[in-house]
């Protein structure tokens, strides 16, 4: 799946070694959900590529930069709910002179396209804090809504913070 500037591949084992640094990028970890290891070593990062590399139904993308082929961060599916066809989704640029420069969100917007297209889901969702207004506007600019909000669910440097839910139904994605 290839943009203006950046392209989605899977995930191989030589993105191991970056994939490591980009999860101890402080920016990185503080926006991402809770449960990762922080700090993260080699071995946990091993461990969830050799995890992911097992299953049949895992959707994980490396995002590359299309002038140097640079990986550059993640992105993919966490999770189906076939009964209900819905999936839960996440994403990150990992390296700082990469964000806020619009990657992240074109590789969303192929990501989107992979789901639609490719996969027989209706609803796309993911969760954002909120205190990542970054994130939020990227999601906005590839048309998620916010549909709800868990008061006080993230904790960060000495403070609660809400966390959103944000989706993009299968017909609004075709309306657009
Ligand atoms: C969240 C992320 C995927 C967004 O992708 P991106 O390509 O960096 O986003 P964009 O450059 O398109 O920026 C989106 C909007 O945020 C604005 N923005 C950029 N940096 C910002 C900042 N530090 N604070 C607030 N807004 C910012 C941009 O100006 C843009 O708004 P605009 O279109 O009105 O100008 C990416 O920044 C990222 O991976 N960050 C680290 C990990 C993370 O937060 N993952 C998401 C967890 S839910």
């Amino acid at each position: 799946m290839k943009g203006k500037r950046v392209y989605l591949r899977s995930i191989e084992r030589g993105d191991v070694e970056l994939a490591w640094q980009y999860m101890n990028n402080e920016d990185t970890f503080y926006n991402l959900s809770v449960g990762i290891p922080y700090p993260m070593n080699r071995d946990n990062e091993t461990d969830w590529y050799e995890s992911q590399r097992k299953r049949s139904d895992a959707y994980n993308f490396a995002i590359c930069n299309v002038e140097d082929d640079l990986y550059i961060g993640g992105c993919g599916i966490n999770s189906i709910d076939w009964n209900n066809r819905s999936c839960n989704i996440g994403i990150f640029i990992g390296d700082d002179k990469f964000k806020g420069k619009g990657f992240g969100t074109e590789a969303m917007a192929l990501l989107l396209s992979f789901i639609f297209n490719q996969i027989s889901v209706d609803r796309v969702e993911l969760r954002v804090f909120s205190f990542n207004e970054r994130a939020v506007k990227s999601y906005i600019k590839n048309e998620f809504v916010q549909e709800g909000r868990l008061r006080k669910a993230i904790y960060r440097n000495g403070q609660f913070y809400d966390e959103i839910i944000m989706s993009i139904l299968r017909d609004e994605y075709l309306k657009r």
